[in-house]
């Protein structure tokens, strides 16, 4: 790997892979603000959150929270529109590593925490008997395809029985799509991974969580000019990945179409309404 490589993908020196904490860093340009406007606006859309949002509420009906936390809230967008909708019941509370993200979330009815992911406790959140609910939207994939694990059983151990984690997480229905996925973010040197839904249903079981719910969530269409502003992608560096791609997979794929030197990609995803147990 180049010097230049790694310091995309955030390796240090000594060719240690890079961490979720590093995968932030590297995206910070469009932190904060611009984070409403990436990727046609998906992220601060009301109808595109519905799916998520309604699974949220069923859950909160369900497990009656005194807490919900948004773990990689970033900039505040979904728990603002759940305070929208009404909720009034449950303390808020905003979990991101980026502090650029967590400026940008004015709304004083949510409370801000500045902590990694792996490392958020419970007693963080919350105290005494109160009781705890988590949600996450496409925050998983962050954490590589050697760091889901240890932090599915981390989130776990946060929860007591009976408590949920309601998340929208990248994955796809066939494995050609996530091998395919993985190709385009290795080649943008991400340690970002992507499994089938199966697969993440799967782990999400070996953690400790029964899955009670999985819904597809609206997907998330990515241009190459979007990647190539998040990961710092010449047209060039665009142009081969498309290639190769195309090359690999075949033209006419679903989740993937070259146009010219441009590419478009989707991002499958699928809401999983989890119980701790
Ligand atoms: C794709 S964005 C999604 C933001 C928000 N959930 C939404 O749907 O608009 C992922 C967010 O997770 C945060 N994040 C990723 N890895 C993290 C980690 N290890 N610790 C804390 N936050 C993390 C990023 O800073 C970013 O705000």
């Amino acid at each position: 790997m180049s010097e230049q490589s790694k310091r995309k993908n955030g390796a240090s020196a000594t060719g240690k892979s890079a961490t979720a904490e590093q995968s932030v860093m590297r995206e910070l340009g469009v932190h904060g603000q611009r984070w409403a406007e990436v990727f046609d606006g998906y992220f601060s859309d009301a109808n595109a959150a519905g799916p998520l949002l309604d699974a949220v509420e069923k859950a909160i009906e369900v497990g009656k929270p005194d807490v919900l936390a948004d773990l990689g809230g970033g900039t505040g967008f979904l728990l603002a529109e759940l305070l929208r909708r009404g909720l009034l019941t449950v303390r808020l509370v905003d979990v991101d590593l980026s502090e650029k993200q967590l400026s940008a979330c004015a709304n004083g009815g949510i409370v801000k925490l500045q902590s990694p992911l792996n490392q958020v406790t419970r007693r963080q959140l919350l105290a005494g008997e109160e009781r705890l609910l988590l949600m996450s939207r496409s925050m998983l994939h962050y954490f590589g395809r050697d760091g889901i694990d240890p932090l599915l059983k981390h989130l776990r151990m946060q929860l007591h029985p009976g408590e949920f984690f309601v998340h929208q997480s990248a994955c796809f229905a066939r494995q050609g799509d996530a091998d395919l996925m993985n190709l385009l973010y290795e080649r943008m040197e991400t340690v970002k991974w992507f499994f089938t839904r199966d697969e993440l249903a799967a782990r999400l079981q070996r953690a400790g969580f029964a899955v009670r719910a999985a819904s597809p969530a609206p997907p998330l269409q990515m241009s190459s000019a979007d990647l190539g502003e998040r990961y710092g992608l010449g047209p060039e560096e665009k142009a081969a990945i498309g290639r190769e791609i195309v090359e690999k997979f075949g033209c006419g794929q679903k989740i993937f179409t070259q146009e010219g030197d441009e590419f478009r990609a989707t991002l499958c995803y699928c809401i999983f309404t989890c119980e701790a147990v």
